[in-house]
């Protein structure tokens, strides 16, 4: 089948034409929304690839892959199947990846890039993220209270030296763009006048509980569009990325409120907030029931301005994602990660 071609269209799918995008400063446009594939070490990877292939059928687009999720060769399957079938076109896929912290030494992107390349069955990404702008390597599946002794603090120099890197694989056009992951304002500030290829995307944690107003604005000021990464506030995270005081974004009121006035289900109210607000949303599941709803959700409305307004107080600066397997020797805590 042909994306868009009407007659082709299952009713019961979504048109991939119909889903609304974001304009980059480039001119291009992309989808709203995307499916992440990070299955959270309680996923097999071949689950993950079968979501993936559901979701194109289903009519996304979008997916956010990496390297350390360690089921990029059957997603790679599936994009290739897809594409061999003339189910999807290439030039219809936006396919995200990301370089790992282990791979930031000198020739090390273009190592990490080559073989996700290779696995996902691709000839280019459309986007290439620095994972992380730290150098420190965790086991993955490890502990939350794991330690690397050769993890160093956040240097501008030593991301320069990554983000050339980057530039090189962006020059040969191994990824249409380049890109960052849980970056500050603070960092932005000290790399951003330093790039010869500016990064056309951010990728952060963000959801009704953390709401990273601060940074999503600085990147809406410098033209950088946000991709919002645990959009449900990842109910399912590895238990090291779990704490007593977390909170659970879908139980909160001002989210429930919204839901049962719309007899929607709060995942939905979730990521009509996160389009209407301009990001895109990257929500995970391998569930057929789960993934579609997160699609037709932003197809319809999105929320209105006095729910906008309403959401605002559903902030609670909850950060999920805090990283401290990736802390440094001396290092007070995961704070510390954030500037
Ligand atoms: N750049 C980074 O450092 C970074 C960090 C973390 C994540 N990410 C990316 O962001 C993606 C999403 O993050 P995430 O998976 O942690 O969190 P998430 O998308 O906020 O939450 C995913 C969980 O929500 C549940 N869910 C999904 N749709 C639902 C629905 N309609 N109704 C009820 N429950 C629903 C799923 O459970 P079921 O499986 O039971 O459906 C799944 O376990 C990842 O897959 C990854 O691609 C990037």
């Amino acid at each position: 089948m042909k994306a868009g071609d009407p007659k082709s269209i299952d009713p019961n799918l979504i048109d991939p034409k119909t889903v609304p995008s974001f304009t980059l400063s480039s001119g291009e446009k992309v989808p709203c929304i995307g499916m992440g594939t990070f299955g959270s070490d309680r996923y097999a990877p071949s689950e993950v690839a079968a979501a993936v292939a559901g979701a194109i059928r289903f009519g996304y687009r979008l997916f956010d892959c990496a390297s350390v999720y360690g089921n990029e060769s059957l997603i790679g399957g599936v994009f290739d199947g897809a594409l061999k079938s003339g189910a999807v076109e290439r030039k219809d896929l936006f396919i995200i990846s990301k370089v790992w912290n282990d791979m930031h030494g000198r020739g090390g992107v273009l190592l990490s890039l080559a073989k996700t390349l290779k696995d996902l069955a691709l000839e280019y990404v459309d986007l290439y993220l620095v994972h992380w702008p730290f150098p420190n390597y965790h086991a993955p599946g490890c502990d939350g209270d794991a330690r690397n002794p050769d993890s160093v603090p956040f240097s501008a120099g030593d991301y320069m030296a990554v983000w050339a890197q980057m530039e090189k694989i962006a020059d040969a056009k191994l990824a249409r763009y380049i890109g960052m992951s849980n970056m500050t304002v603070g960092k932005l500030k000290a790399v951003l006048p330093h790039c010869r290829i500016r990064p056309a995307f951010i990728e952060m944690e963000q959801h009704p509980s953390f709401q990273q107003q601060e940074l999503f604005d600085y990147c809406a000021g410098e033209g950088i569009q946000v991709i919002g990464y645990c959009p449900l506030g990842s109910p399912n995270r590895p238990e090291r990325d779990k704490s007593p005081d977390d909170v659970i974004d879908m139980e909160l009121p001002e989210i429930a409120a919204i839901a049962a006035s719309r007899g929607i289900h709060p995942a939905q109210a979730c990521l009509k907030w996160a389009v209407k607000r301009g990001s895109i949303p990257i929500p995970f599941s391998v569930h057929g029931k789960n993934y579609q709803g997160n699609l037709l959700a932003v197809t319809g409305d999105l929320l209105s301005d006095a729910e906008m307004e309403a959401m605002k107080k559903a902030e609670r600066n909850c950060r999920l994602v805090k990283g401290q397997v990736f802390l440094w020797p001396g290092a007070k805590g995961w704070e510390d990660l954030w500037d």
